[in-house]
């Protein structure tokens, strides 16, 4: 009997290791180009698209008349190709521009990056940089920060636009204050016409802000509709021919990757995601090739890291209520709020936490419940009043990762 379980643990000795290498080494790679599937890669061919670009060049045009363009708000899903279609535009302007002696500069900041746009001061020492105008990264004033900007932007002269991408996330971290002094900018500055371009994923964010920020910023509005199925599936193929050697994706892989994403709101970025991934678990699988079934797990992965982050950064007593949640799913099917109450409430006691009322408690349930991290359906009991019976709605896998997660998290 020992024996046996003995020899079941053989270490791979070193010709298995030798031949285990030397079958990669004939094989031929998946991938020709794993790049062209990254998101810094700009395709040489934007698809489906013709009508933004046209729109937006339009718009811009008067720039080389040394007019001031208008303003221009561009909105869609993300993946919908705003960033790429307005880098596409603004710097082929920009070198048309150059080629005839105009005075042009695009300053491009992306304001979901921590280090570029977390505060208003960083945010200006960033383009202050771009001109040219070192600032430090801390220690001004405020008013300083605008006033070296200002100066910055007079100096150079001629005519400036300003693309500030994520444009949602700016205002969620510092007001709309900013787009304020931004617009007025745009309207008071001497020898320099300052034009803003703002793009957000978030398609009511226009309707939050100040109604003159409003009306300044959103002179022109550009709107990127969601890909269908085939518009996902030129882009894809696009991009498949670059990265994978021939022969080396199934077509139907492809089609796949399409449906999925046009289901998730015809999101281009997250087709390509899966595609990459696929290829990534072909390849340490030592299949020959990407089929379908590649694209299956590659959602699998996505759905995890995605389902792990959400639960990463929940508040502490969400992940108290989570992690009761997930452990008596361990055991049971489904669970009505009042037992979760109480292991909460048990949880709370052993962490020495003060406990959040039932109340608070139901709320941060139906909160898990939009987030997609369980399944909260409201049932009647009659004369007894409502309550929520949870159930599942993540993979087993991601279950046994997020309640992992949560333990380490919450040090339990
Ligand atoms: N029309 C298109 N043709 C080719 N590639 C596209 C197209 N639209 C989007 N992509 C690709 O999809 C990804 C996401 O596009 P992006 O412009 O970043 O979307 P958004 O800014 O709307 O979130 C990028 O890798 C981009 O190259
Ligand atoms: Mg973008």
């Amino acid at each position: 009997m020992e024996e046996r379980t003995l020899s079941h643990y053989t270490t791979p000795t070193q010709k298995t290791l030798e031949n285990l290498f030397e079958d990669f080494m004939k094989k031929e790679s998946i991938f020709k180009n794993k790049d062209a599937l990254s998101i810094k890669y700009r395709p040489e061919k934007i698809y489906h698209r013709d009508e933004q670009i046209n729109t937006l060049s339009r718009i811009l045009a008067p720039v080389l008349r040394n007019e001031k363009p208008s303003n221009i708000f561009i909105y869609g899903l993300t993946g919908t190709g705003k960033t790429l279609v307005t880098t596409y535009v603004t710097s082929n302007l920009e070198a048309f521009a150059e080629k005839h002696n105009i005075k042009l500069r695009v300053l491009f900041a992306n304001c979901k990056m921590k280090k570029v746009a977390d505060t208003e001061y960083r945010l200006l020492a960033h383009l202050a940089n771009l001109l040219g105008e070192e600032i430090p990264t801390t220690g001004l004033p405020t008013d300083e920060v605008y006033r070296r900007f200002y100066n910055a932007l007079e100096r150079v002269g001629g005519n400036v636009i300003l693309v500030l991408d994520e444009i949602d996330a700016l205002v969620k971290k510092v007001g709309d204050e900013l787009l304020y002094n931004f617009t007025r900018m745009c309207e008071t500055t001497n020898d320099v016409n300052v034009s803003i371009i703002g793009i957000s994923n978030d398609l009511s964010f226009i309707d939050c802000l100040d109604a003159r920020v409003k009306s300044s910023l959103s002179e022109e509005e550009i709107i990127f509709p969601p890909y269908n199925y085939e518009q996902l599936k030129d882009i894809l193929f696009d991009r498949a021919m670059l990265a994978f050697n021939e022969g080396k994706i199934d077509e139907a892989a492809i089609n796949k990757c399409a449906a999925l994403a046009a289901q998730e709101h015809g999101d281009a970025r997250r087709a390509l995601d899966l595609l990459r991934i696929a290829g990534e678990i072909a390849e340490r699988n030592n299949d020959d090739r990407v089929e379908e079934k590649h694209i299956d797990m590659a959602e699998e992965k996505l759905d995890l890291d995605r389902m792990t982050e959400a639960a990463r950064v929940l508040p502490k007593h969400s992940k108290l209520v989570l992690f009761a949640i997930l452990t008596v799913l361990k055991r049971k099917k489904c669970v009505l709020t009042g037992d979760i109450q109480k292991s909460y409430e048990l949880l709370c006691a052993q962490m020495g936490l003060r406990p959040l009322t039932q109340r608070r408690v139901s709320d941060i349930i139906a909160e898990l419940d939009i987030q997609g991290l369980i399944n909260a359906s409201v049932i009647s009991k009659g004369r007894y009043g409502r309550t929520r019976e949870i159930s599942l709605s993540i993979s087993k896998t991601t279950h046994d990762k997020i309640l992992l997660l949560l333990k380490q998290e919450l040090d339990l």
